[in-house]
């Protein structure tokens, strides 16, 4: 019998509305010059998404007993980072792909050059989040944050992972090593962010900070691997983006470097791996545990 994720999708909706109003109030629509680079902002960080991220966050922040409000504003810098990487992601140069979110992905709706800059716009905003005390009153958490974050999204990070992507598609023989590789930076890192940044924000020891960041870059290869499955088994009506684009680009994925049944053999080995990480936990993850398993039966 198939499981019930009645209450965990309420409970996604609930941190999905209130990062949203997070989110709204640092976008400058008060401003009405230049309106194109605004509304590009806008348009790709405040429609569609399933703010999982954000989710991910409260979910590791509640182990730790940190208010929900403060969880909101990190996630919210989460969130515009992940909608900054998919726009970038979505350009001519990079994956060429023209529907996000069951929309015209941000440079077929506005422009090429304004896409980019929108990008590039909300990739900077979460700074100005996490410099905000109501992240948290203590400065040095709040620079702790934005180390995890400047490393965790930058050239340690998803830029270094979107780079193997790229270059992978290149490589005559993929690895499953490199696969791997890649699927942390470009997925993991921002994952590991929140798992790491709950125990940042709720001032835990080093030791749980380092096992949750590896929980969360473990959990984003399994992110990663079930993208990588609905690219090749999905509808695009139901993913809202192109199917069947990573071997028109001939992307290193999970399904290419080990063909279809060995990646699905696989995400049940990854499964096994999070869950006993999650079970030998010293705290009580029974809502991180129904969150894996809502996440490997996700059709979009
Ligand atoms: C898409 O992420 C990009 C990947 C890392 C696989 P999501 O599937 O979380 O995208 P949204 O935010 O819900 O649109
Ligand atoms: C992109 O991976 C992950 C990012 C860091 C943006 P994909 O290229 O597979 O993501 P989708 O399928 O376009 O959402
Ligand atoms: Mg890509
Ligand atoms: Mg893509
Ligand atoms: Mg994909």
């Amino acid at each position: 019998m198939s499981q019930d994720f009645t209450a965990l999708k309420n409970d996604i909706a609930q941190t999905a509305k209130a990062v949203d109003k997070v989110m709204a109030t640092y976008l400058p629509f008060d401003r009405i010059e230049y309106q194109p680079l605004f509304d590009a902002m806008a348009y790709s960080s405040l429609t569609g998404g399933k703010r999982l991220r954000p989710y991910l966050l409260w979910c590791v922040a509640q182990l730790y007993d940190v208010p929900f409000d403060r969880a909101m504003q990190v996630g919210a810098a989460v969130e515009f980072i992940h909608c900054a990487s998919l726009i970038h992601d979505d350009l001519p140069c990079m994956d060429d792909a023209d529907l996000r979110r069951g929309q015209p992905s941000c440079h077929k709706q506005f422009r090429e050059d304004i896409a980019l800059l929108a990008g590039d716009s909300l990739l900077i905003l979460p700074y100005e989040i996490l410099q905000n005390e109501k992240s948290h009153s203590d400065p040095i958490i709040r620079l702790e944050l934005i180390k995890s974050l400047t490393q965790t999204s930058g050239v340690r990070g998803i830029m270094l992972g979107q780079t193997m992507d790229i270059l992978g598609a290149e490589n005559a023989k993929p690895s499953i090593d490199y696969t791997i590789k890649l699927s942390k930076l470009k997925t993991g890192s921002l994952l590991a962010f929140c798992c790491e940044a709950a125990a940042i924000l709720g001032q835990e020891s080093e030791t749980d900070r380092k096992n949750l960041y590896d929980f969360g870059m473990k959990l984003g290869v399994l992110y990663q691997l079930v993208d990588d499955l609905l690219d090749v088994e999905g509808s695009a009506s139901h993913i809202g983006k192109p199917v069947n684009q990573d071997t028109e680009n001939n992307k290193n994925t999970f399904v290419a470097v080990l063909g279809l049944q060995a990646a699905k053999n696989y995400k049940v080995k990854i499964i096994e791996d999070l869950h006993t990480f999650l079970s030998t936990f010293h705290k009580p993850t029974e809502n991180l545990q129904t969150f894996l398993s809502y996440l490997i039966s996700r059709t979009s």
